[in-house]
């Protein structure tokens, strides 16, 4: 008797566990099996779990069908039913007769979302994988391998190591990230992550169709305006091919989980936590800082962080507004000095390491090498600038802009084997040269007016006390005095530091 009471005390004790324990060690359902709220499954080494939640932990009754990390269940990655959230414990998902995963409400017996795969097969199963994707395959021995619907396919807001963010060129289909509306509404909020691809893709950051931040257009071996994060475990692959394009990153320790995500305000962060750390480390964030916030210096303008103030104008180009930017404003961007004519004598000022303008109106010709590229951009009279268009083999390809140069920063890492070249009219590439002064050679001065005394002073040794009569005097008579601002050159009085100058005796 002792033994059997035992064995039945064991079994009522512990079935229900070992039943349950079974349950949620499932990582798929196939067809005829479901899940519903309160029921999850988990990949096979436990690193994902699949199932329905109430965003930001709320007690919310708005039930959504999400993939989240077993360790940390507030962190979703995925969202199937991000619009229609169902009411309530009345979810269930499971595999409808066509094969596709279905979420039904079972209050009202109807389909709340759909995988929606056209290919119709007897039978499928679902499994969630230690990746965090939820792969839809036939159920029969004879087809593994292809899935007919995989939730990678279909990012939220996040992207893990393996899923591709870009283009399936066959399908037109283009996988983006679009972040939540607030922490407790997941439907798509304002802000979209996504390559574009017009001839050259470049990655961009939108709030609805403004654009907040980009990568610069591809290059060949990176983005023009980032640096790869050199990192022995993580590795940063794009692949761009008649049927494919897109960007992906893996790590290759095990160890370590990581997560590119699309955060509230438009903010992309990328997390990582290695094995041992109880949280989550930020590896960067993109936009990072001032120079990253898209067109930041106006059109025409360059962005130097290290700078102060950190925006100017491109060689040749002076500020539409100069009330604007003494006040640190320079949305207007800057015009040309000089318009340019298409007159002969126009060339080029070289620009080193700078992530390359928008791509707004561009050409593209990969077939071209740099002199014939300069040479094209000659010929049109509205192309004002060119460069390689990747930075293989010592430079290849061609790219001109036509109108407004958009959103370039300058990099004081070097490393960038890419230059740009802007278009100057001929009086700018002389003026460029010098001017004489006095016996000295000068550049127009965009410095305070320190640099005239400075100047003042070497022009004229013998009258040494020269420059300390100047000080905080009138300019009197017997020089005049050329101000420039930002060396479009007016007669005109010292006002204050913001303008620099040519002396004349
Ligand atoms: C599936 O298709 C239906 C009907 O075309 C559509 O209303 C629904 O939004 C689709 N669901 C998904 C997840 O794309
Ligand atoms: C393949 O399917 C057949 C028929 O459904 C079944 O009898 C067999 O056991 C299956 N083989 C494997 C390896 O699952
Ligand atoms: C691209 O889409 C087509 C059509 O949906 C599909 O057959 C193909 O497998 C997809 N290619 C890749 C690489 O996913
Ligand atoms: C110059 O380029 C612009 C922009 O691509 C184009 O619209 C225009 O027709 C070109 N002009 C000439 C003369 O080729
Ligand atoms: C400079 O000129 C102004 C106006 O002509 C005059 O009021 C001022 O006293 C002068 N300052 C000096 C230091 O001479």
């Amino acid at each position: 008797m002792q033994p059997s009471i035992i064995r039945i005390l064991f079994y009522s004790l512990f079935i229900p566990f070992l039943v349950l324990e079974f349950c949620k060690a499932a990582d798929r359902i196939t067809s005829g099996e479901s899940i519903r709220d309160g029921e999850t499954l988990i990949s096979k080494g436990k690193i994902f779990e699949l199932g329905f939640f109430s965003p930001g932990g709320s007690k919310s009754t708005s039930r959504y069908l999400g993939i989240w990390y077993k360790k940390f269940p507030k962190i979703v990655v995925w969202i199937a039913n991000r619009e229609i959230p169902v009411t309530g414990s009345n979810g269930v998902l499971t595999i409808s007769t066509d094969g596709n995963l279905v979420i039904l409400n079972c209050m009202t017996n109807r389909v709340v979302w759909s995988s929606n795969s056209s290919a119709t097969v007897q039978s499928s199963r679902a499994q969630i994988l230690d990746s965090g994707n939820l792969v839809l395959r036939e159920n029969s021995n004879t087809s593994f391998g292809s899935h007919i619907w995989q939730s990678f396919d279909f990012p939220s807001d996040t992207l893990l190591p393996g899923m591709k963010l870009g283009w399936n060129l066959t399908s037109d289909q283009n996988r983006y990230l679009t972040s939540w509306k607030d922490t407790s509404d997941p439907s798509p909020g304002d802000f979209t992550c996504r390559i574009d691809n017009l001839g050259l893709p470049q990655f961009v950051l939108r709030q609805g169709s403004e654009k907040k931040f980009r990568t610069g257009p591809w290059i060949g071996l990176r983005y023009s305006g980032t640096y790869s994060l050199r990192s022995p475990v993580l590795k940063f692959s794009f692949v761009s091919n008649s049927d494919e394009l897109y960007q992906m990153f893996e790590f290759s320790s095990d160890s370590v989980l990581t997560r590119v995500t699309l955060k509230q305000p438009g903010v992309i962060q990328h997390s990582v936590l290695s094995e041992g750390n109880p949280d989550w480390t930020i590896m960067y964030t993109s936009p990072n800082n001032l120079c990253d916030n898209y067109g930041w210096c106006g059109a025409n303008g360059i962005c130097r962080i290290n700078n102060n103030p950190i925006c100017g104008c491109l060689e040749g180009f002076i500020p539409k507004s100069q009330r604007q930017w003494d006040v640190l404003d320079w949305s207007s961007g800057c015009a040309r000095k000089m318009p340019l004519d298409c007159q002969k004598g126009e060339g080029f000022e070289k620009l080193k390491n700078v992530k390359l303008p928008d791509l707004l109106e561009f050409r593209l010709n990969e077939g071209m090498d740099l002199n014939q590229c300069e040479a094209e951009c000659l010929k049109n009279c509205s192309c004002t600038a060119f460069a390689n268009s990747d930075i293989r083999g010592g430079g290849t390809g061609c790219l001109n802009w036509f109108g407004d140069l958009i959103d370039i920063r300058e990099f004081s890492e070097e490393g960038s084997e890419l230059d740009i070249y802007i278009r100057m009219p001929a009086s700018e590439l002389e003026g460029e040269k010098t001017d004489t002064i006095d016996g000295i050679h000068i550049n127009c001065f965009r410095n305070a007016c320190s640099q005239l005394f400075d100047l003042a002073y070497e022009a004229d040794e013998e009258k040494e006390d020269r420059r300390s009569s100047w000080e905080g005097r009138n300019i009197t008579s017997d020089v005049k005095v050329i101000c420039c601002s930002n060396s479009l050159c007016t007669p005109m009085t010292c006002i204050d530091n913001k303008f620099a100058f040519y002396v004349l005796h």
